[in-house]
């Protein structure tokens, strides 16, 4: 427990949620680069957490639905990143997490939300932005983040076709900036080494250029040294494909709504706060 500290030395201990997810594991990596004390919170102690005990976290297995757990995990910790995968759950899991930093008297906690979340919305923007209000009602110092769709998108939607590249997404010609996972964990670890001066600071984070599918696949094209084609097709067209291929259908629906936001321009923006805070 650490209490009022501002600035996080190397003896304070940093607790990562979803350690073992995309901006979880790069977080981890980076704290411990800078010789920081991590501690890791994962669900399966499976090779994933091992390449994260190897890099010198501490690993602990817990699971945010489990309140007690979440006691366990938020113990001595000083400043935490909040990170949990849109669904259901979330909101459950953002109350156990709530209630038990502030308990332990974490002094800071970053929390991950997504650009475009509203209240007169459903869904996950709904959840979102009311897990961030949660947030701004504890004693913590808080910092949610807001980033636009992460650059791996490229990898989940890409179809391979002979010597050819597919991109076959419902993202009609709208624009966003591409955010790199390596770029908000540099974000994260900032903030967590000297939390105060972002505190109930809501960032929007965005990745270095604002291109639209097309300009995104001919610089896919231009690094593979294949052809590489953006194909848009309907959202009804990738609900069904999704559903066919068995994808759970509470994800098939957050696709479909993430999708439509796209449309409407929610992810759509730039400024250059990765840079400033980094
Ligand atoms: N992807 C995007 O383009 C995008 C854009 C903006 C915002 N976001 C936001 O980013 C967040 C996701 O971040 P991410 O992509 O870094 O995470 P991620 O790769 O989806 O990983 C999720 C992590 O949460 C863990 N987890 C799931 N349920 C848990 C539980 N009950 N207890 C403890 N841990 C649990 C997972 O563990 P297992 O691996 O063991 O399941 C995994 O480590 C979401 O809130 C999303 O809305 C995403």
């Amino acid at each position: 427990m650490s209490g009022g500290d501002a600035v996080t030395s190397n003896n304070d201990l940093i607790l990562v949620t979803g350690a073992t997810g995309k901006t979880g594991t790069q977080t981890v990596r980076l704290l411990r680069e800078q010789g920081l004390r991590v501690r890791a919170l994962v669900r399966t102690l499976d090779d994933r957490a091992g390449r994260l005990r190897e890099l010198g976290a501490e690993v602990v297995r817990g699971d945010l639905l489990n309140f007690a757990s979440v006691q366990a995990a938020t113990a001595d910790v000083h400043a935490a990143y909040f990170s949990y995968p849109p669904g259901p759950g979330y909101i459950e899991a953002a109350v156990n997490f709530a209630q038990a930093a502030s308990d332990a008297r974490v002094h800071a906690v970053i929390e991950m939300s997504q650009i475009g979340v509203r209240p007169n919305t459903t869904h996950i923007g709904l959840q979102h932005w009311l897990v961030e209000r949660l947030f701004d009602r504890t004693p913590l110092v808080i910092t949610h983040l807001r980033p636009t769709l992460f650059m791996n998108w490229l990898n989940n939607f890409w179809i391979r076709s002979g010597t050819k590249g597919i991109l076959r997404l419902p993202l009609g010609d709208v624009r966003h900036a591409p955010i790199a996972i390596e770029d908000q964990a540099k974000v994260i670890v900032a903030i967590l080494q000297d939390p105060d001066p972002h505190d109930r600071q809501i960032y929007e984070l965005f990745g270095a250029e604002e291109l639209d599918w097309y300009a995104i696949a001919a610089k896919a094209q231009d690094a593979l040294g294949i052809p590489v084609h953006y194909e848009p097709i309907e959202i009804s067209t990738m609900v069904a494909a999704l559903t066919d291929r068995g994808v759970d259908s509470d994800r098939v629906h957050h696709l479909a709504r993430v999708t439509q936001d796209y449309r409407d321009g929610f992810y759509s923006g730039f400024n250059n706060l990765v840079e400033e805070i980094t």
